[in-house]
């Protein structure tokens, strides 16, 4: 299921200005090697989301090759702050560190190695803007539940929290699949929490879009 009308969503995609030599060069090798990224039309409006709360930290669980990385640590960048991504993956972990650096962020942003279930019990402090890019790869319910508590307690008040592809190609919608239904119990959940404020977008395949109010 298109979760939004495809002649819609390149006409909104074309109004993104053309991207600069180093974060195209990431996204056309993305696209020519089949790694998953958000793409320009996300890029962009999680780099808007970053600057609204004017955010100094950002943390990203799941980098992949650090395409959404570039383009939230240079929001960063604008407050002088850092960002923490994560993935799991060593050649994607190598290339988006040789990717960040290229961009000019390799003294702002690192990525960490590992499984996100690891690394972020180990985390110090909060973020003011926390971007999960999992919920494909998981597609179990228990480990979507842990990963938001794990995340959500990681985010700041008055900061953002943000998890892409919440739609799961229309299958939460549906409930059609496992990965589906997963998806739906995650909503459930983000969209209960008195702790945060949360719309879900309806930008590529879903992203919700969570504030923090309460502690
Ligand atoms: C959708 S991709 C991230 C795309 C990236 N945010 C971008 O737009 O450029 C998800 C990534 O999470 C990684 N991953 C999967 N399970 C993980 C885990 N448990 N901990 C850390 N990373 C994981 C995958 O290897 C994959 O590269």
């Amino acid at each position: 299921m298109d979760i939004v009308n495809p002649k819609v969503e390149s006409y909104v995609t074309d109004l993104v200005p053309a991207r600069d030599p180093a974060l195209g060069a990431v996204e056309d090798a993305a696209r020519s090697n089949h790694v998953p990224m958000v793409g320009p039309l996300e890029g962009q409006a999680l780099y808007l989301f970053a600057r609204m709360v004017g955010a100094k930290s950002v943390l990203e669980v799941g980098s992949a090759t650090g395409y959404s990385a570039i383009w939230l640590a240079r929001a960063a960048r604008e407050r002088g702050g850092t960002l923490i991504g994560m993935e799991l993956d060593s050649g994607r972990h190598a290339e988006a560190e040789r990717n960040l650096a290229s961009a000019g962020l390799a003294g702002i942003a690192r990525i960490v190695r590992g499984d996100a279930f690891e690394i972020l019990p180990t985390l110090d402090g909060v973020f003011d803007l926390v971007f999960v890019d999992l919920v494909r790869q998981l597609g179990d319910e228990d480990r979507l539940r842990r990963l938001f508590e794990l995340c959500a307690s990681r985010v700041a008040v008055g900061g953002l929290l943000a998890f892409d592809n919440v739609l799961h190609g229309g299958e939460a919608v549906t409930g059609s699949t496992a990965g589906g239904r997963a998806a739906d119990s995650l909503n459930r959940l983000i969209a209960s929490d008195r702790r945060f404020v949360t719309s879900f977008l309806t930008i590529r395949d879903g992203v919700a879009l969570a504030l923090r109010v309460e502690g």
